[in-house]
């Protein structure tokens, strides 16, 4: 998924800078701000123990699916009602007009206020019919929980592949744009069984409360470094997670509650929230990915860092995250910095 902030291309920056910092008798990472989940599924690889978490539900179904899982999905249940591969059986099922065919395609929301284009017409039935399918599943027992989540999981990249937007859920294409047309293909998401007595853990809480009662020994903090709210930005992708009927409003049908825009997107509290979160975790050693645009001061978080133990910095030229093909940037790249701190006492 081309998600903002996304660390793909920055895994091996971040790997080689971490091990540098700590010593081997290291057993815990913790991702608190999960996203996409690849930083998460890094050091799954790497044999650590792994908690991943996210306030968006999206970001929480994904790390239950592919980290907190370490076992083959099967779905053995569903073969005694004949079903052999989900895959194949939900990509055929015939398109259902629910929620997102409602109000996300042009067909469903041609005689309302609102006329929105953000899936074709026939994708969007195809979202409602595997999304309702799946719940049915789960239900009636046919799926155990966590295959649930790997096929919602699967749902939610599938969708995000024909979604008819620039990048991001804040607008959406007035025509439908070639990779929009296309038919969308639930295909199973890749995911890894690691060998061996390990923890891995997802949790769907706000940063600050999730520090007040887990402890481990690396935490890795990639937080919002701007004012641009992924809940806003991402918003059908939370509710194709929760299928919950939302109140949505205005011309992009954003989900009509409170925000959850992070303190880490509010010039005045940033920094404030950073600090408690460094003074809460129960960490040794902690790791903080921001860039130069970001919205705390380079100096602030030194500062910060400093007061609680040993604090180095690294960083490397990063090119910057377009989610607008057409805007004219400023600057072609950024410098990303990972913030190391060894904590004194914890
Ligand atoms: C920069 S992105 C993380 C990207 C991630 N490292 C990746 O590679 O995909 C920041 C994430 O923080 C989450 N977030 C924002 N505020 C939060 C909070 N208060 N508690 C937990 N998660 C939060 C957002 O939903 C978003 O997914």
């Amino acid at each position: 998924m081309n998600y903002i902030g996304s660390k793909l291309s920055l895994l091996s920056f971040i790997e080689e800078n971490i091990k540098k910092h700590v010593n081997t008798n290291v057993y815990s990472f913790l991702d608190l701000f999960g996203g996409t989940n690849v930083v998460s599924s890094h050091f799954k690889k790497l044999g650590l123990d792994v908690m991943a978490n996210d306030i968006q539900y999206f970001s929480y179904v994904n790390a239950k699916a592919i980290i907190e899982n370490n076992l083959d999905y099967t779905f053995s249940r569903l073969k005694e009602i004949n079903i052999d591969d989900p895959f194949i059986y939900l990509n055929n099922l015939k398109g259902r007009k629910g929620f997102i065919y409602k109000n996300y395609s042009f067909e469903g929301t041609k005689d309302k206020e609102y006329q929105r284009m953000y899936f074709s017409d026939e994708n969007s039935k195809k979202i409602d019919a595997i999304r309702l399918k799946i719940k049915l599943w789960k239900n009636k027992g046919y799926i155990q929980e966590r295959e649930y989540f790997y096929l919602l999981a699967c749902l939610i990249e599938a969708a995000d592949k024909v979604a008819n937007t620039a990048s991001v859920y804040e607008a959406f294409l007035k025509q439908l744009k070639p990779s929009a047309s296309k038919e969308l293909n639930l295909i199973p998401l890749n995911y890894d069984v690691i060998e061996g007595n390990h923890m891995y853990l997802a949790f769907n809480e706000d940063a600050e409360e999730l520090l007040s009662h887990v402890k481990g020994d690396i935490l890795y903090l990639d937080p919002p470094y701007n004012s641009r709210k992924y809940d806003t930005n991402y918003h059908i992708l939370e509710t194709i997670a929760l299928y919950d009927n939302p109140k949505i409003k205005g011309k992009t049908g954003m989900r009509d509650e409170n925000s959850k825009r992070s303190l880490f997107c509010i010039k005045n509290k940033a920094a404030g929230y950073l600090e408690s979160l460094i003074k809460r975790a129960n960490f040794k050693y902690i790791f903080l990915s921001y860039n130069d645009e970001g919205i705390i001061p380079l100096e602030e978080i030194e500062r910060i860092f400093s007061k609680y133990g040993t604090y180095s910095k690294e960083e490397i030229d990063y090119r910057r995250f377009k989610a607008d093909s057409n805007r004219e940037y400023k600057k072609a790249k950024t410098i990303e910095y990972l913030h190391c701190l060894v904590k004194d006492q914890i």
